[in-house]
């Protein structure tokens, strides 16, 4: 029986919520290993749309579910997510949820920062989320972070919040910004910290006795491996490890417990925020794409660009991940298209190559190289067997797989989470 880690596969909104969802009816225990409440994952049930970012998929199945070490938590969006969901009938208790005690925090001085920074008209626009995750990853590394085991000691807590604010206050004499008082910090974490410390836990210990009790684990990626610190378009990425094997560093699990690699995505290409897109589409094909999947972001609201299907990306992907199979999603946003491309390659500089370049202006000088195939009239929208997909949907399923190396699992056709066809079961791996 396999631990299962989903990631995306792209950059980011590729159906995660939705496959860790439905996935999770069959996992024992829902673990987030990285990122914060950037992500945005839509989960849809009889109708009923639940939208989560910072808190574990599976707590909506009522699953054990776990936030590890890897992840940033901003204590405040924390405790009102917890009660949007708790509105929308979800339960949500020490019980079902714990939070790893070394888990770093991400405060308002975080969120103030990253939105600086992306409105000044130097330097380099990202297109973050603005919720603080860069910032508070930049303290975590820098050994200045406040972390979540630190607010039940409040007696030793003001003296980091000073040492961390040495640092920051330093950083703002030199933007121009006012000085910020350590009081202030203390207070906005201390009116807070009776709501979250319930559920903080040695979460590592929690799992590693899990595993040991024969549960299946299912661990939630968030953004995509495109979107990875060191494997993604740098500088035009998230501060953290997105791909599969930051599941066992952002867990406290080793890597041992990974048996297989779900990497969802989208049968064609999206991305929101700044940095290169080879395949973006700025037309009516690109347009129809962005209407017909609904593609605006969860927590931002930002339009999502849209492309064809980038091969060149996920099969890179499939190796820095190690993904075992796929899932694809959002087949049927593709429905009566007459022809449909796949990027297969790229040209640089007159040379055609396999791969996506590490360097910022060669990833921005690639041209893709299509191969069109014939699109299909009939509906795939709802589809729950692979009998009900037409011939051409099936030929390009099949291309994908092909292309990128690797079998799909599954495949969606709809936001709602019975619109799902199982090809192999991940856990029986
Ligand atoms: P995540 O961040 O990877 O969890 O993905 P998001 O939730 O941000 O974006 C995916 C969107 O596509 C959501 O609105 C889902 O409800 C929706 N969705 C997921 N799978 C499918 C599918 O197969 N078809 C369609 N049309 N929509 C889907
Ligand atoms: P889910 O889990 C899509 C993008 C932002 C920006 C870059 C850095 O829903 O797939 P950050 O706020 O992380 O510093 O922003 O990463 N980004 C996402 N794009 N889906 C996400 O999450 C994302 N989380 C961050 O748009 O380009
Ligand atoms: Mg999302």
């Amino acid at each position: 029986m396999a631990n299962v880690v989903v990631v995306g596969s792209q950059w980011g909104d590729e159906g995660k919520g939705k496959i860790v969802d439905w996935l999770s009816e069959r996992a024992d225990v829902v673990v987030r290993f990285h990122g914060g409440h950037n992500a945005g994952h839509t989960l849809v049930i009889d109708g009923v749309s639940y939208k989560l970012a910072l808190l574990p998929s599976g707590l909506v199945q009522g699953k054990f579910s776990v936030i590890g070490n890897g992840v940033v938590v901003d204590p405040h969006h924390f405790v009102a997510e917890l009660e949007k969901l708790r509105a929308q009938g979800v339960t949500i208790t020490p019980e079902v949820l714990r939070i790893a005690d070394n888990a770093p925090l991400i405060l308002s001085l975080h969120r103030e920062l990253d939105g600086i920074r992306e409105d000044a008209t130097a330097g380099l626009k990202i297109g973050t989320t603005r919720r603080g995750i860069g910032p508070a990853y930049e303290d975590k590394v820098g050994r200045r972070a406040i972390r979540l085991v630190d607010l039940s000691e409040p007696e030793t807590l003001l003296p980091k919040i000073e040492r961390l604010l040495t640092h920051h206050n330093a950083l703002r004499r030199g933007m121009g910004l006012p000085e910020i008082e350590a009081q202030a910090i203390y207070d906005e974490l201390t009116t807070i910290s009776d709501q979250i410390l319930p559920f903080m836990d040695q979460v590592w210990r929690v799992l590693d006795d899990k595993r040991r009790e024969g549960a299946r684990i299912l661990f939630e990626g968030a953004q995509g491996a495109l979107l990875d610190n060191d494997h993604g378009t740098y500088p035009f990425v998230t501060s953290s490890n997105t791909v599969a094997g930051q599941a066992a560093a952002g867990s406290g699990l080793g890597p041992t417990a990974i048996g297989y690699v779900l990497g969802i995505t989208k049968a064609y290409t999206t991305r929101v925020g700044e940095g290169p897109f080879p395949c973006e589409l700025d037309d009516d094909i690109g347009r129809h794409l962005a209407t017909v999947g609904r593609e605006v972001g969860v927590n931002t609201g930002r339009a999502r660009r849209c492309g064809w299907f980038d091969a060149v990306l996920v099969r890179q992907t499939v190796r820095t991940s190690g993904i075992t199979g796929i899932a694809l999603t959002k087949l049927d946003v593709l429905d009566g298209l007459k022809q449909i491309k796949v990027c297969v390659g790229y040209e640089l500089e007159g040379s055609r190559i396999d791969y996506l370049p590490a360097s910022m202006g060669a990833q921005a000088a690639v041209k893709p190289i299509y191969e069109t195939l014939e699109g299909w009239s009939e509906t795939t929208a709802g589809a729950r067997s692979w009998a009900d997909l037409p011939a051409q949907a099936v030929k390009y399923v099949r291309r994908i797989e092909e292309l990128i190396g690797a079998p799909v699992a599954m495949l969606s056709t709809s936001p709602e989470r019975n619109d799902t066809i199982l090809v192999h079961d991940p856990f029986q791996d």
